[in-house]
Formats: C-alpha cells, structure tokens, sequence
C-alpha cells in the first residue's frame, strides 16, 4: 500500500483520496480551506456526490485518510497528486497560479525520490513549468488527467474508461498507474504533454458534439420532425455512438466551459486556430436563449409577470455543483424576461444570480 497525498481536496481530490484510502492506501489530503478540512474530519462531505460520505467515514475510522491545512503532512508521502483549480481567466485562458504556487511549497516538504502527480486539467507544457519551480532532480512529475464526472465521481474512479498516465520515465508511470488497482481499464502510457492535450480534446470534443445535438434538435423542431428519434437513429450508428445525444439547455459546469476555452486560446498561441471551438462556445450560449425563446411563444408571447417554476439548478443531475450552470443562465435570462421565478433543487443549497 502506498503513502498518498492529495493537494486541493474539491470534487476531483476528495473522490480521489476517499477514492485511494477505500483501496487500502494511506491518504492525507491537504487544503487551504480551514472550514472544509475541519468538515471532512469529522466525516462530513462538503459536496453533495453519491457515496462519497458514507466511504469517508469507513476510512476515517480505519485511520486511512486525515485531513490538515498544513502541507508539512505531506512529508511521507510517495506520491502527492496535484488536484488544484485551473480556472478561467479573463482572456480565455487557463489559470495556473493555484498549481504552480502549490508546486513552490511542495519543493520544501515532499520527501526525496517521491512523485508528483499532476491531476488537475492543464494546459500544454505546465508539466514543464511544474518541474521548474518544484526544482527538485529526485521528484519525477508525472501527468495522469481525471475524467470522472460529477455525480458518479466514485463509480468513475474504481471503474474508469481509461487511465491516462504521461511521463518521462515508464517504471514511474507504471508505479501510479497501479495505484488505481483497476483490473479493466484500458491505461494509456504517453508523455506528459500528449497526456495533457488527451484532457482538453476529450472536453472540447464532447462540447462539440453537444452543441451539434442541440442545433439539429432545434432545426428538426422548426420542421415537422421529430428531434428525439432523429437523434435516436443517429446513435445507432457505432461510429456517432449513443452516448452524448440528447439536446438540453446547453453544456455548462466547472469543465466544458473553460476547457474549450483554454484549448482555443493554447492553440491561438500556438497559431493553430480551431474554429470548432469558437462554434460550440457561441452555439452553446445560444442553446440557452433557444429555451427561454420556447418558454416565451408557450406562454403566448411575453413572460412580464408571468410565474415560471424552474426544476433542477445545478448544471447536471445529481451534483450540487451550480458552477457555469446552463439551469442558472436560464434562470437569469427569464427573470431578465419579467418572469416570476420559482426554482426548486433537491441538493443545491444556494446559488448565486448575476441579474442585469
Ligand atoms: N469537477 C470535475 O468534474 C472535474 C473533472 C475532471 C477534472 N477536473 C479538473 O480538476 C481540477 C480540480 O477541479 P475541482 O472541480 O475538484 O475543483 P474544486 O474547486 O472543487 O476544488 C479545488 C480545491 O482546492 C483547494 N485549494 C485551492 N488552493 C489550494 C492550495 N494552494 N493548496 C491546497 N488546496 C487548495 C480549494 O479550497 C478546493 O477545495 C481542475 O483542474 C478541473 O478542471 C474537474
């Protein structure tokens, strides 16, 4: 069994440590959020995600997984995984600060020969930059992207479609990959930058298909076709696949978003331009506004003073996660309207509107 610490401990670091210490590893997860540390020793999830408490107190009380502010505690460790946020900026681009700041104080504490693993989703090269300011010959940095989604965070982690693990060195790629002890999945051994590019492609490319389901849904609307099995009969054809086919109110969330936004800026930079993406960015706001637009014609016209219920908030089902939620984009384009609006969640606790 191995020595594992998890830095950021949100969607993506506590499934992975609640995650790990169910599979017999000796975790440590480390955040700056004195509040939420405090929480999850004593067995409370912070998050709404399906079993994710219920693993978390099994483990407290075996003494497999603890909780610190203090990144001291990682000095055991053999492997530290870096499941940090990589939000949005303002021009489009990913934010990297949170894990290269994180990678500055790790350089103090994580103990020789020990293994990086860069988890969150990052840009291309932030290996390169990681190794850099970590500046320690002896920690090898190893790139090993998440795919879970929310909602089924755990069922992804103990059964995920693939492991992607990219790194200079084979053994070491080896060693993390084995942590997963996940007999069925296929497991990608790459290099670290093809392993961070695998990330951004998968996202953008689910995006895409997305924003194409829901612009031929509504152009089958406008005809006399029937937009569900015209989306049905396409996923039967093994190359489309059944998966990702059904039109809503666009994608949202804390991934889809801005990760086709940094891969459309990485490849500006980089001065190949993929149009896709500006496409599936623009659709997608469009996809919003094609909702309200429905709402609007079935209340005859106008929505002033009319009370509208809205069900679900957060940006799927099953999360609380209401972070780029079309629901809540919706929300603010009816109340924009003159709808009243009542919204109803069965887990999302609060949220916050940004009215005009
Ligand atoms: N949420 C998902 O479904 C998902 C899926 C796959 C990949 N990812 C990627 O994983 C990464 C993390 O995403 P998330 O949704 O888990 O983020 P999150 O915002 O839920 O969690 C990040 C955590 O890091 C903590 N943190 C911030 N700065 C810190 C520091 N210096 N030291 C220690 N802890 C610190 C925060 O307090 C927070 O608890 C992102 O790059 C994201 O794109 C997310």
């Amino acid at each position: 069994m191995a020595k594992i610490a998890i830095i950021g401990t949100g969607y993506v670091g506590l499934a992975s440590a609640v995650g790990f210490a169910q599979l017999g590893h000796d975790v440590v997860g480390i955040d700056i959020d004195e509040i939420k540390v405090q929480k999850l020793t004593s067995g409370k999830s912070p998050i709404f995600e399906k079993d994710i408490e219920k693993f978390l107190v099994k483990s407290l009380k075996k003494k497999k997984i603890t909780f610190s502010t203090d990144y001291k505690k990682i000095s055991k460790a053999k492997f530290v995984f870096l499941c940090l946020p990589t939000p949005q900026l303002d021009d489009g681009s990913a934010d990297t600060s949170y894990i290269l700041e994180s990678s500055k104080l790790l350089s103090k504490h994580i103990s020789d020969s020990a293994t990086l693993v860069i988890k969150s989703t990052v840009p291309v090269n932030t290996w390169k930059a990681v190794k850099q300011v970590l500046n320690r010959k002896d920690v090898l940095i190893v790139s090993n992207p998440e795919f879970l989604r929310e909602g089924t965070a755990l069922e992804d982690f103990f059964k995920p479609d693939r492991i992607v693990v990219g790194c200079e060195v084979e053994k070491k790629a080896k060693e993390v990959a084995n942590l997963y002890k996940a007999k069925n999945a296929k497991v990608v051994f790459t290099d670290n930058t093809s392993a961070e590019i695998i990330k951004y492609a998968s996202n953008s490319f689910l995006a895409i298909k997305l924003s194409f389901v829901n612009e031929i849904a509504a152009y089958a609307e406008s005809t006399d076709a029937n937009a569900l099995e015209v989306l049905h009969a396409m996923g039967l054809d093994k190359r489309i696949g059944k998966e990702f086919l059904k039109p809503g109110p666009g994608w949202g969330g804390m991934c889809f978003p801005k990760d086709v936004s940094a891969l459309k800026e990485s490849a500006r930079e980089k001065n190949v331009p993929i149009p896709l993406l500006d496409a599936a960015l623009e659709s997608n706001l469009k996809a919003h506004a094609r909702i309200v637009k429905k709402i609007i014609d079935a209340l005859g016209g106008s929505l002033k003073d009319k009370n509208v219920a809205v069900w679900g908030l957060a940006f799927k089902a099953n999360t609380d996660d209401t972070r780029f939620s079309p629901a809540i984009s919706v929300v603010e384009l009816l109340i924009a309207a003159g709808a009243k609006v009542t919204a109803f969640d069965p887990v999302v606790k609060h949220v916050q509107l940004s009215l005009k």
